[in-house]
């Protein structure tokens, strides 16, 4: 059985990792991999490709950045005759970026089946890019693989058939807890000058947080305060490069004397990074994943989740962009007050491998 995997942006890869290798003790699968290009930069692509062993992709589409609608024609129009040629059982997306649900539409007017990983995620939000993304590929997708509860949840309010629907844990918490011991060894925090436990990591790359002016300067005005009794490690995103100096915030950045600008870093560094850090801030949602596993205490920046089990069983705490509201949570994190977080269940680094399992007995 042929499947073709699809993976686009960085948040993709450590997902796809998974999979490709429990592919290999499974012969009767016969899997391709199609990076489109969305992500293309050194360090936001091949040194995730490097670190976490993922093979050559069989087709790169080389698609790169473009605003919304000609990104996800571009990938469509480059996917389709990959799909027409290879003629495959399967095409599985993973996640909720443009990359999924331009290859997954491609897949379902061909008639080729669609699976898709880390489905019925629901952040309830429609301004978020993601959010759509998400929700028209489970639309159109034929097995449903979830990481939490309340994404079977969603899906059967929405009308999913119970037997389209898995709750199989989550293949990037596979990826983390095989990569823990090996990130260890990552050389970040002396390369900083960074002690255990004596600095914050922060990620921002949101739309809705770094491209408006007045949410960025709220957020700003958070960590001018958290920088001043603990230093920042803030590997930055492309987007949010950019965006410092259009947006005229680039001199209050750099006035922060303890907030430490890096170029996007590695997976492995990065996960040292996260695991060492007293607590994280952050907008992204897989970081509210990883943070509850490895028990460090998350500030998400953002006025709702899509993983709400973070919240739940986790260390993760929702607390806006409005400065006073992060730096109470700040506080109280600080003064060490919260919850010892729980693991989620089946978050047991064996997601891929129900992935597969299932796989094979659905598509025969
Ligand atoms: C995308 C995903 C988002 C995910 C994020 C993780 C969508 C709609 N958004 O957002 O869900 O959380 O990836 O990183 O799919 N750029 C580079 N080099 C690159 C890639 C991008 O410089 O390798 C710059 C380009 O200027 C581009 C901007 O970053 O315009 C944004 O990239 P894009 O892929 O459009 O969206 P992200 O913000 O990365």
């Amino acid at each position: 059985m042929k499947i073709i995997n699809v993976a686009g942006a960085r948040p993709n890869f450590m997902k796809i990792a998974p999979l490709m290798e429990a592919y290999q003790a499974r012969p009767e699968l016969e899997p391709l991999l199609v990076h489109t290009g969305q992500h293309y930069d050194e360090r936001m692509s091949d040194l995730f490709f490097r670190q976490l062993g993922i093979p050559e992709p069989d087709v790169n589409l080389e698609v790169g950045s473009a605003s919304h609608a000609a990104q996800t024609a571009r990938i469509m129009k480059a996917f389709e005759p990959v799909v027409l040629k290879e003629k495959p059982d399967a095409v599985l997306v993973v996640g909720d970026v443009n990359s999924t649900i331009a290859c997954g539409l491609v897949a379902v007017k061909l008639g080729v089946r669609l699976v898709h990983v880390e489905a019925g995620l629901r952040s309830f939000d429609r301004a978020m890019p993601e959010e759509i993304n998400r929700r028209l590929t489970d639309a159109i997708s034929d097995l449903l693989f979830c990481t939490e509860q309340s994404g079977v949840d969603n899906l059967r309010n929405e009308g999913a058939p119970d037997e389209s629907v898995f709750l199989v844990g989550n293949v990037m918490i596979d990826t983390l807890l095989k990569n823990r011991a090996k990130a260890e060894a990552s050389g970040i925090l002396d390369e900083l000058g960074l002690q255990p436990g004596g600095y914050a990591s922060l990620t921002l790359h949101r739309p809705s947080n770094v491209d408006d002016p007045a949410v960025f300067a709220r957020i700003l005005d958070a960590l001018e305060v958290i920088q001043r009794d603990l230093p920042i490690a803030f590997p930055i995103h492309p987007r949010t490069r950019k965006n410092l100096p259009k947006l005229g915030l680039a001199p209050r950045v750099e006035a922060m004397k303890n907030l430490r600008l890096l170029d996007p870093i590695g997976y492995l560094d990065f996960l040292k990074l996260m695991s060492s850090s007293k607590l994280v801030l952050t907008d992204s949602g897989g970081i509210q994943e990883e943070t509850t596993i490895l028990k460090v205490p998350c500030l998400t920046l953002r006025e709702n989740t899509e993983r709400p089990i973070t919240v739940d069983v986790g260390s993760n705490q929702i607390v806006g962009t409005d400065p006073q509201r992060i730096l109470e949570a700040y506080r109280r994190t600080m003064d060490g007050r919260g919850r010892p977080p729980r693991t989620p269940p089946l978050w047991d680094g064996h997601a891929a491998e129900r992935i597969a399992d299932i796989l094979v007995e659905r598509l025969a």
